[in-house]
């Protein structure tokens, strides 16, 4: 097929046109993968063909149908996916009454990476061997008033990546959970919450994360924590009662 390097593994990225996304392409491109990317930027996607020798589709994944397109794209252009990436995901932020993308957040970051998990998964399970690594958060371990439901989505994704693990290692297919913490991307501006406090904390950079993401996935790590202050955020979510991690989640959104 045009574009793709013979002999070379697959690896499909969803929201790969910037942020960590857009760095994992660039890693697993440098490591010899083929690439087969989504986003919903036609234009960015089309500059990352032939950037990285892509082959990319546009979708919006909070619509109904675009999980299907993706695994039929895949599946007509005999694109045999070794590695699934699920790293499409957004934030909203402010009061829960008054958003008006809490569905399709849940679509995008639950929904369709559930799906996708649950197709590649299954054709991996078959082949007997195949690697997942689905994008939580250091917010999975949080309450997260004023962004309950991004929190909660977050939750899921560990939880379900951290149990699929077990029951997939057994027909040789590897789940892995990445979870940043505050990442230098676009997700802070597109969330509407660029300079908050939870921003000002520290953020790493995207390419740094995608690093640790890519070195533990290789390394088989079932939850992989980028960066030593958010491993050390994590260890305070586990140890500090939940009334107190109510409050001081809420001081931090502004
Ligand atoms: N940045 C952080 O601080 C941080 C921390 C923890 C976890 N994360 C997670 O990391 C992942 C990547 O986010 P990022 O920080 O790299 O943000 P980003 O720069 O905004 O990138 C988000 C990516 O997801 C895609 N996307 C968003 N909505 C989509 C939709 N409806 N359909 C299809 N694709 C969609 C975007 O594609 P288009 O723009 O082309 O639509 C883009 O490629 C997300 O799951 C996020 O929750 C981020």
């Amino acid at each position: 097929m045009e574009g793709t390097k013979q002999n070379s593994r697959t690896v499909l990225i969803t929201g790969a046109t910037s942020g960590i996304g857009y760095e994992f392409a660039k890693i697993f491109h440098r490591e010899g993968y083929n690439l087969v990317l989504t986003g919903r930027d036609k234009e960015v996607l089309k500059k990352l063909d032939k950037e990285l020798g892509s082959v990319s589709i546009a979708l919006d994944l909070s619509k109904s149908g675009s999980v299907s397109e993706l695994y039929e794209f895949t599946k007509k252009k005999n694109l045999d996916v070794e590695i699934l990436v699920n790293n499409a995901g957004f934030g909203s932020f402010g009061e829960f009454i008054a958003q008006d993308n809490a569905d399709a957040m849940v679509q995008v970051n639950i929904a369709s990476l559930t799906t996708l998990t649950q197709l590649y998964g299954r054709d991996m399970a078959k082949k007997g061997h195949g690697k997942i690594l689905n994008i939580a958060s250091v917010a999975a371990y949080f309450p997260g008033p004023y962004a309950s439901v991004y929190y909660a989505s977050k939750a899921y994704v560990l939880s379900f990546s951290e149990g699929l693990r077990e029951e997939l290692k057994k027909k040789g297919v590897q789940v892995c959970v990445l979870c940043p913490g505050a990442t230098k991307t676009k997700f802070f501006v597109r969330a509407g919450i660029n300079n908050s406090r939870l921003e000002m904390m520290g953020t790493m950079d995207a390419a740094k994360v995608a690093e640790i993401g890519y070195s533990g996935l290789m390394k088989d790590k079932g939850v992989i924590i980028p960066g030593f202050t958010n491993f050390v955020f994590v260890g305070l979510a586990r140890h500090m009662p939940r009334f107190v991690l109510r409050k001081l989640m809420a001081s931090l959104q502004k």
